[in-house]
């Protein structure tokens, strides 16, 4: 393939423009992508869907992550415009980190890769509010097929990986300017080998509060308030660089509700029944509280490593 072909390649296929990021997950080995698979030198191959995504998975997935009943239902959610002011803050705060690497585009770019990243939206935001002028890659994870396919079609400079948030991350060190966790797993000890020099974690995560006419209205499960005490432990090793809780008012349609309790942990939990009659009985127009942390975290230099939560 000539120069120009691999460049316009690259363009129309994000997971071949950030190939150079990624590592063979049975040899450690650097990867080259194509339409079909992704190869390492050593022979290693990992098929491709017909969706786009790869699977760089040394042996299958033990855990399916979201079905896809779930992703869809977030999908929902996140275009309806309910969870925009949340979109807006994720994505401010992580172009912030992008831009403030001073890199542009290309292979040096600043890069973000998003653990548990669902249907892509929020990784998609960041990419776009950091703009063409830095011209970021961004790599989401995900267990669920569900989520990777949406995620693979997110945005152009977006590719998306079967995997698991908890194990040996496909990437290579340093490889990541930013990873976020969004309402997904975190893992701290990958965070310390794929982060770059001055890199970032931004973890998005409920307050006390979220959602709470629902809690109370539905029976969504509790947000448990000893998780913000948890976080902190498990980050040991990063510095706080800022901490913004998104407040807001939504006013969802009954459908709108369904969606977001079909979206959550309280999907696996509740009788569909029992959620209907009882979305029938909130008052006409209520409205939802979102609360919603934005804590974006640098590694401080030589810190120790400590376990995964
Ligand atoms: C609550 S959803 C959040 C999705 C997305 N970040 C968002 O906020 O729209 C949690 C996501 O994490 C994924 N997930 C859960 N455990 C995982 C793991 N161990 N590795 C990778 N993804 C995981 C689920 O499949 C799901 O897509
Ligand atoms: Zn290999």
């Amino acid at each position: 393939m000539s120069d120009a072909d691999a460049a316009r390649d690259v363009v129309a296929d994000p997971l071949a423009g950030v190939a150079d990021l990624l590592r063979c997950p049975v040899c450690g080995g650097a990867v080259e992508a194509d339409r079909r698979a992704v190869r390492c030198g050593a022979g290693h191959a990992f098929d491709r869907a017909r969706q786009g995504y790869a699977s760089l998975l040394a042996r299958p997935l033990r855990f399916h992550g979201d079905d896809a009943k779930m992703v869809g239902a977030r999908g929902a959610v996140l275009e309806s415009g309910l969870y925009d002011p949340l979109l807006r803050a994720v994505a401010d705060a992580g172009a912030d980190v992008l831009s403030g690497t001073g890199a542009g585009p290309g292979p040096d770019g600043p890069v973000a890769v998003d653990l548990g990243c669902g249907t892509g939206t929020y990784l998609a935001g960041v990419l776009e509010q950091a703009g063409e002028p830095v011209g970021a890659r961004g790599i989401g994870i995900d267990a669920s097929k569900a989520a990777v396919r949406a995620a693979a079609r997110a945005h152009p400079r977006m590719a998306a990986l079967l995997g698991d948030a908890w194990a040996e991350l496909p990437m290579a060190d340093a490889a990541a300017d930013l990873i976020m966790s969004v309402f997904a797993p975190r893992n701290a000890s990958a965070y310390h080998r794929v982060l770059a020099p001055g890199g970032a974690v931004m973890v998005v995560a409920p307050e006390p509060g979220h959602l709470a006419e629902l809690v109370d209205g539905i029976g969504l499960l509790r947000v448990d308030e000893r998780k913000v005490e948890r976080l902190a432990g498990a980050l040991s090793g990063f510095d706080e660089l800022r901490a913004d809780t998104v407040r807001w008012a939504m006013r969802p349609t009954p459908d709108q509700v369904a969606a977001i309790v079909a979206m959550g942990p309280s999907a696996r939990h509740l009788d569909a029944a029992r959620v209907r009659a009882r979305i029938a009985r909130l008052p006409v127009g209520q409205t939802v509280t979102g609360a919603v942390a934005v804590r974006v975290f640098r590694r401080t230099p030589a810190a120790p490593l400590t376990a995964p939560e």
